[in-house]
């Protein structure tokens, strides 16, 4: 049994989910927890620190280049969780995901260009577009008030556009929280393929999926689909490395993958982040039991929030969470405008989440609360807001 339960002080220790809140509201009370950026309030787990401990015994830390072993770890993980063959040549080390989405954006289109995101989505995914100079080329998301679904007609028109030249997937979907299914991304491919569309997948929340779903690999389904897309995968959100800046492409077509490295040289970093990689070679080694525990936690405060909402806050819809651990919620019954939703949220109740309108238009009026952090926590800020609420709403 892991520790999933002790609360670790992060306040003035470098955290940027911790200072944030601190900027948004200075007077917060010592006792408040930020639910807002995605990295966990767990600890590690323990074999990456005693892990890394033991090897900081031994290293030098100067400039580092991936050895065999780590090779070795990222191939096995994505074949055992993932049930995909990776070959070691289509590994291509990166820094971090956001920094590979600007490098494939940069690299593979020029400005003016169009970029199509699924939204609302990952804010960094429209500055990856804008950064860039390229237009954000927005397909909503049509949402039938329970779930959301690809407008596969919008996706089309959008495609069919030769200024069109690529299509930001976030797989699971950050912050709505789905799974695309097989026969989902199936659509979504021929559409894109078809219409020489390159596919950036973004699967960095690809081992946290609830009970009942099922993630598939874009690049998995179909040899061309592996052809026609590059996989953006790391540790970070799965074992809480974030920090660590370490992630792994995974670019099956040679072609691509040249231009990316070429591309890539624009960040003009020298080396891999010695630590970095070698806690992603202990994590994909030696943590999944670790895991599994973490996604039991996960899915318990995912069922924990739904049923608070159900039974204490009917004017708030949770979405249905099928994997990360971002729970979106639809707050619009609370009849409030977004931007008083957000002057509520962090001034009133001190109830720090990632406000929905940084997800794209379509966000506003919604709200993302992140789920990784000890019961007690999420129990304690659950009580307290609704407190705060019921003194607003109800008086
Ligand atoms: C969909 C998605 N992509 C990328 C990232 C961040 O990736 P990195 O820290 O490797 O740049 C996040 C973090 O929340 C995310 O949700």
């Amino acid at each position: 049994m892991y520790d999933f339960e002790t609360l670790v002080p992060r306040r003035k220790m470098g955290s940027a989910k911790w200072a944030e809140m601190e900027k948004v509201n200075p007077s917060v009370g010592e006792d408040i927890v930020p639910f807002s950026v995605a990295d966990m309030e767990f600890k590690n787990p323990p074999e990456i620190m005693e892990g890394l401990k033991k090897y900081l015994d031994e290293v030098i830390l100067g400039y580092t280049i991936p050895t065999d072993e780590y090779y070795d770890a990222v191939i096995g993980w994505m074949k055992r969780k993932h049930n995909w063959n990776i070959d070691r040549s289509s590994i291509v080390l990166a820094p971090g995901i956001v920094s590979a989405l600007f490098t494939a954006v940069r690299t593979f289109l020029k400005p003016s260009h169009g970029v199509i995101l699924l939204t609302p989505v990952y804010y960094p995914f429209f500055m990856a577009a804008s950064v860039n100079q390229c237009n954000v080329v927005e397909s909503p998301l049509k949402f039938n008030g329970i779930q959301y679904d690809v407008d596969y007609d919008d996706l089309k028109q959008k495609a069919k556009d030769p200024a069109n030249k690529m299509l930001l997937l976030c797989n699971p979907h950050n912050p709505v929280g789905r799974v695309w299914t097989k026969e989902e991304l199936m659509r979504i491919g021929r559409i894109c393929i078809d219409n020489d569309v390159l596919i950036i997948a973004d699967e960095i929340h690809f081992d946290l999926i609830m009970p009942g779903f099922k993630h598939t690999v874009f690049a998995s389904i179909s040899e061309e689909f592996a052809q026609h897309s590059i996989t953006c995968t790391a540790p970070s959100k799965t074992f809480n490395l974030a920090g660590m800046q370490t992630s792994n492409i995974i670019i099956s077509n040679s072609e691509i993958r040249e231009k990316f490295t070429e591309g890539n040289k624009n960040i003009a970093s020298m080396s891999l982040n010695t630590l970095g990689y070698k806690a992603c070679e202990l994590a994909y080694n030696k943590c999944e039991k670790w895991l599994d525990e973490l996604l039991e936690v996960i899915e318990g405060n995912r069922k924990y929030f739904v049923k608070f909402m159900k039974e204490n806050i009917p004017e708030i819809k949770p979405i249905r969470m099928e994997g990360t651990y971002l729970q979106w919620f639809d707050c619009r019954g609370l009849g409030m405008t977004y931007k008083e939703l957000e002057n509520f949220m962090t001034q009133d109740a001190m109830f720090f989440l990632d406000e929905g309108y940084i997800f794209g238009q379509a966000g506003e009026g919604f709200e993302r609360i992140n789920l990784a952090c000890p019961r007690h926590v999420l129990e304690k800020a659950l009580l307290s807001f609704k407190k705060c609420l019921d003194k607003k709403l109800r008086k």
